[in-house]
């Protein structure tokens, strides 16, 4: 046998030799045959190279140290195995490693809640919540909605067939978290500055920025002295704190009933404007109908629609896929 099959020959007897161990003592004994550092076959394998033409070495050496690696991997893993108890409950090893579980964590569109409130928390708005069932009076005439305005047109809007309010109007899925606003300002008085984040919902038809439940975040400052150069300053640091400094937003003049003057705000995205929600300065009929002092007390109101804004921050281009609850798409926030 040439020196290249003696050691073919020591790896084929140092496997069978370390599979057949059945202890750690027996295990010991072939590691000391084996791959012992003072003698045993290792060392009679390592005289023979000593002995071989000095043109053969190079190759030799290089198998010797990889027989020699591969053999000790073979006993360290045996080894590992061995000290392991076999620990038998119904006969099943518990010591053998469990299948790990996926931590679950909160909807994309919740986390984003969340950052918002904390964001506007630090600019001094405190979160409120309100009903996602509302009657007509919060929903639109103190909004200064009045009855024959198309926003109340039953096909635009999800009212309910079954309930009423007490005074027996019709009630209705809210459109828009605007409803808070005149919820708060019936049982405060200015100053007020808060935030409501919730659904709203529309008969709208679906489609990849359309849905008929998303999300809105309401807000309403009201004080004496407040102008719409306040609702600039806030609707910038907010949009800068979420999305980053260099995103850009535009106000254009609008109307809603609820404000004079009104403006709708966009930000930039790619080449095209993104709407994201209305604001303005509230309207002194509004006011008027939760009994506060035009004359004396100014506001600001705005609505943004929230899934906009994670769109916009993790690249989502269909608002559908925060609905539809595939785990591979959840998985990734
Ligand atoms: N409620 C409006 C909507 O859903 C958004 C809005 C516009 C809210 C102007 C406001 C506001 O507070 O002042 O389309």
């Amino acid at each position: 046998m040439d020196a290249l099959e003696q050691l073919a020959q020591y790896e084929a007897d140092a496997t069978a030799a370390i599979e057949a161990a059945g202890d750690a003592a027996a295990l010991e004994q072939v590691r000391i045959e084996f791959l012992g550092k003072k003698q045993g076959r290792l060392k009679d394998l390592q005289a023979l190279l000593g002995t071989v033409p000095v043109d053969q070495k190079p190759v030799l050496g290089k198998r010797f140290n990889e027989v020699k690696d591969k053999v000790t991997g073979i006993l360290d893993t045996k080894k590992a195995g061995l000290e392991r108890p076999a620990v038998a409950v119904d006969g099943i090893d518990v010591t053998l490693p469990g299948t790990p579980f996926r931590y679950g964590h909160r909807h994309p569109i919740s986390q984003t809640i969340d950052e918002f409130k904390s964001i506007m928390s630090r600019l001094g708005f405190d979160p409120v919540d309100g009903p996602e069932v509302e009657d007509e009076f919060h929903n639109f005439e103190a909004l200064n909605i009045p009855s024959d305005h198309p926003a109340r047109d039953p096909l635009d809007n999800f009212y309910l067939a079954t309930a009423r309010s007490g005074a027996g109007s019709p009630l209705l899925l809210r459109s828009q978290t605007s409803t808070v606003q005149i919820r708060v300002m019936e049982k405060t008085q200015p100053p007020i500055r808060i935030v409501s984040l919730g659904r709203v919902y529309r008969p709208d038809d679906m489609d990849d920025t359309h849905s008929c439940m998303f999300h809105q975040m309401e807000g309403l400052m009201v004080d004496t002295n407040v102008t719409m150069a306040d609702l600039k300053t806030v609707l910038r640091l907010f949009v800068t704190a979420y999305l980053g400094q260099d995103v850009e937003i535009r106000f254009r003049p609008s109307f809603f009933p609820f404000t004079e003057p009104s403006v709708e705000v966009d930000m930039r995205w790619g080449d095209r404007w993104l709407e994201i929600g209305g604001a303005g300065m509230v309207d002194p009929n509004v006011l008027t109908a939760v009994g506060y002092d035009p004359e004396k007390y100014t506001g600001f109101a705005f609505g943004l629609g929230v899934e906009r804004f994670a769109m916009r921050r993790y690249g989502v281009r269909d608002i559908r896929l925060f609905y539809e609850n595939d785990v591979r798409f959840l998985r990734q926030f």
